[in-house]
């Protein structure tokens, strides 16, 4: 056949092809209706592609925000060599803000701790390569209850943080009038939304209204849990309470299970260790929540594992879960792009055991032979069948990634 003709089979194809691809438009339209539009268009923006990664101020200096340590931050951040492994964002958290607005309604950065002004604190951020995220509550005033909440001034807060030059809002849920948290959520959605800059969207609603079910139109993650804390207990109960929603997540929309404490000193290094692994295979936001100017170097170490960080950022975007549970003895899986599944092997129990994950656990065939990359050592184990067998510490895990033949 000469190039220059077309084969009516070939016709056919491309008019099949071309139609389902019409139909399929029409189903999204569809099923997502306007948020769904309003999705798209955050998608647009290319945000919460993979699950964001950065710090926030709120777990290790609630309250003590200052101009110097956000600048400190942001050069840690990148003299650590941890932005270049991905964690972009500084987030301020609550209390930046004088408790009253000023005479036109605006928000006013507090002047006896920030006192250059946002805009100059955004512009330092960027100038290191970095993000900057800002707080806000959907309530009458925040959670500290220091400075003014940002319901029936969506817009104009919007506006602000867009003027700024601010990439990121994490919107809190305190004072909330009992009003419905779709409503006041879509509404500052819609109002960054229209300030036409990029601006991550984190919901902050403690997962109170089931939001993994309504937030993914709206929003780019939404907290599944009530604050963690830096225990065993409080790190392993938001783990299970995330784990339920797993399959609302995707790329544009992540369950948020809260910031990471590691490196905060309440847990022991393997407690950290586990803490690090499950919130990577969860697709959780890898947001730091310790002082990195002053990080030992085993946190340095947990934080800056570039293969664990690798399945957290995997463009599959499919959040692990909990495959097998053995009394605490748990198996956490879930696939990753290139047919490759993701496992850790979790010992929740207060002595060292053994934990075994069959490929039936794992969505394997049972004739996979497959290589096994274990993230924390670093090694390879070559030619697995049926299973994958290791002793674990006492709130320990391994972690690895399989590679079928
Ligand atoms: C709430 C949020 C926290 C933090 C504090 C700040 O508790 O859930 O993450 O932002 O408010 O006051």
């Amino acid at each position: 056949m000469a190039h220059d003709q077309i084969s009516i089979p070939l016709l056919l194809f491309l008019i099949c092809t071309l139609s389902a691809a019409t139909v399929n438009h029409a189903t999204l339209t569809g099923k997502f209706g306007e948020n769904g539009a309003m999705k798209r268009k955050l998608l647009d923006n290319g945000l919460g592609q993979t699950p964001q990664m950065g710090w926030n101020s709120y777990n290790h200096f609630p309250c003590k925000l200052s101009e110097e340590l956000i600048h400190q931050i942001a050069d840690a951040m990148v003299s650590t060599g941890l932005s270049a492994l991905g964690y972009e964002y500084i987030n301020l958290d609550d209390c930046w803000a004088e408790l009253n607005r000023d005479s036109k309604g605006n928000l006013v950065p507090k002047a006896s701790i920030f006192p250059s002004g946002m805009k100059a604190l955004a512009n330092y951020v960027h100038s290191k390569g970095l993000k900057i995220g800002i707080y806000a509550d959907a309530g009458t005033l925040t959670c500290s209850k220091t400075m003014p909440g940002s319901l029936n001034y969506e817009e104009q807060d919007a506006n602000t943080f867009a003027s700024w030059g601010i990439d990121y809002l994490k919107y809190d849920n305190c004072h909330n009038n009992g009003l419905s948290p779709q409503e006041r959520y879509s509404n500052m959605s819609k109002a960054l939304l229209n300030t036409g800059r990029p601006i991550f969207y984190s919901l902050c609603e403690w997962g109170q209204d089931n939001p993994a079910t309504w937030a993914s139109s709206i929003g780019n993650s939404w907290r599944t849990t009530g604050d963690i804390k830096d225990t065993w207990e409080s790190m392993t109960s938001r783990a299970d309470l995330n784990d339920v929603w797993a399959s609302y997540a995707g790329p544009g929309g992540w369950n948020d299970p809260d910031m990471l404490e590691v490196g905060n000193g309440g847990m022991s290094t393997e407690e950290y260790r586990s803490h690090f692994s499950i919130w990577a295979l969860a697709k959780a936001p890898l947001l730091l929540g310790c002082d990195i100017r002053s990080m030992d170097n085993e946190t340095f170490e947990l934080l800056s594992n570039k293969e664990v960080i690798e399945v957290n950022q995997d463009k599959l975007g499919a959040q692990g879960k909990k495959v097998k549970k053995t009394g605490d003895l748990e198996v956490w899986s879930g696939p990753l792009s290139d047919n490759r599944v993701a496992v850790v092997l979790w010992n929740r129990e207060s002595s060292e055991a053994t934990i075994i994950a069959d490929w039936s656990d794992l969505g394997l065939n049972s004739s996979a032979v497959v290589d096994a990359r274990d993230l924390w050592t670093h090694s390879t184990i070559y030619s697995i069948r049926d299973q994958l067998k290791a002793t674990v510490e006492a709130h320990a895990c391994k972690m690895y990634v399989l590679t079928p033949h």
